[in-house]
């Protein structure tokens, strides 16, 4: 079965979907696959790379004769329009806020399996883009917000006088979350967050972190995702981080519930407890962002308190994010490919989660 890498086409995007050592092993196993020219580059992968590793680069239109496409990001409409009929397609969907794109997929009779869609089961671990990716995602976001600290992180002592530690909170200890503990810890900070699972208590300590508790209310947690928190949680986060927020020099949040707009977790009220020079990188930007005042994409200044929107942090690693999303595609195919072949096994609860639809039918919809 032919095999396709598509360039990516979204402008902020500088990894690709499969690196040449990963080509080299999912054409041991019987495929062949087809590169698009130049769609490594950006990840510092050569088309020369991928010729050696025993692919075929090729250009846009000649792609068009693969059997199965491999993609980062979910695919525009036009994308779409100018491929052929009866493909298999895997990427990104987003199906539950994504409706019109997968009807225009089903309309092609597309075969479309969604990555963001897999469950989180152990066997699927592997297979799991969102953590692959998110964990990398973790780390950079510390990167930045270290960047755009006036302060250091770590205590120094100098003939001067000392310097005290930097304090970070994190909100949300999910992949990005934990990541950014051990980012913040490894460069010398005080670090403290906060989950609705109770469970990721002892992740935080494991990490050297201080976990900060929310008594008397609970959220339920279902597929390994938290189910969205009633007012009463919120009222009573609110109380039990407010003294840690207004010490914090570095806010990450990455509270995420599946399918929903992100929960607001730092209200106006409590940015104006912040301090100046303080800096807040808001993973869930794309999702609408965990604080009152992020902007997708932008730096934004409240009362000296910086608000960075993050946006695709696993693009700007994008040699690593390229290699373990094609790690992640490579463990998927060993899933469903057989001997060079695609074969769906609808009994399986990996491809009951991530089949979004196939042969004319839509299976998943945005409930
Ligand atoms: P995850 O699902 O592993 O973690 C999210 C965590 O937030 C969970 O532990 C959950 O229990 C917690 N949470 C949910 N609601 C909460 C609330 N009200 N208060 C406190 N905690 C709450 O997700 P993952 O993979 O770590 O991703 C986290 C976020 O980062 C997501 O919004 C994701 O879209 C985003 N992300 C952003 C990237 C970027 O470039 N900006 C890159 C990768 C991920």
């Amino acid at each position: 079965m032919k095999l396709a890498i598509l360039k990516e086409r979204r402008n902020d995007e500088s990894r690709v979907g499969m690196t040449p050592i990963i080509a080299g092993s999912i054409i041991k196993m019987g495929f062949e696959i087809f590169v698009e020219s130049g769609a490594g580059l950006a990840a510092n992968f050569t088309d020369d790379a991928y010729t050696q590793a025993g692919a075929t680069v090729q250009t846009f239109d000649q792609l068009k004769g693969s059997d199965a496409f491999v993609h980062i990001n979910i695919p525009t409409g036009e994308l779409i329009d100018s491929l052929p009929d009866e493909i298999y397609w895997i990427s990104s969907i987003y199906h539950r806020t994504n409706a019109d794109i997968v009807a225009k997929m089903n309309a092609k009779n597309w075969n479309a399996i969604s990555l963001d869609a897999i469950p989180r089961i152990s066997r699927a671990q592997s297979m799991d883009i969102l953590s692959s990716q998110a964990n990398l995602a973790g780390y950079r976001a510390v990167i930045e917000g270290a960047y755009h600290l006036d302060k250091i992180f770590p205590m120094l002592m100098t003939a001067a006088g000392t310097i005290t530690p930097s304090k970070v909170l994190v909100f949300g200890v999910g992949v990005a979350g934990l990541q950014a503990i051990a980012t913040a810890k490894r460069l010398g900070a005080v670090v403290e967050a906060t989950d609705v699972r109770p469970e990721t208590k002892e992740q935080v300590e494991s990490l050297g972190g201080k976990f900060i508790e929310v008594k008397g209310a609970s959220v339920e947690s279902e597929g390994g995702y938290a189910k969205e928190a009633s007012d009463e949680y919120r009222k009573l986060q609110r109380e039990a981080v407010n003294k840690s927020l207004s010490q914090a020099d570095l806010v990450i949040t990455t509270a995420l519930v599946p399918g929903r707009k992100a929960p607001v977790l730092i209200d106006e009220e409590q940015l104006s407890l912040m301090k100046r020079g303080s800096v807040v990188v808001d993973m869930a930007a794309e999702q609408g962002g965990n604080c009152a005042k992020t902007v997708a994409n932008k730096i934004t200044e409240v009362n000296g308190v910086r608000i960075i929107g993050s946006v695709n942090l696993p693009s700007t690693l994008s040699t690593n994010a390229s290699d373990l999303f094609a790690r992640n595609i490579w463990e998927l195919l060993k899933l469903i490919g057989k001997d060079g072949n695609i074969s769906l096994d609808m009994e399986d609860e990996i491809i009951q989660g991530s089949l979004i639809c196939s042969n004319g039918t839509i299976l998943k919809s945005e409930s």
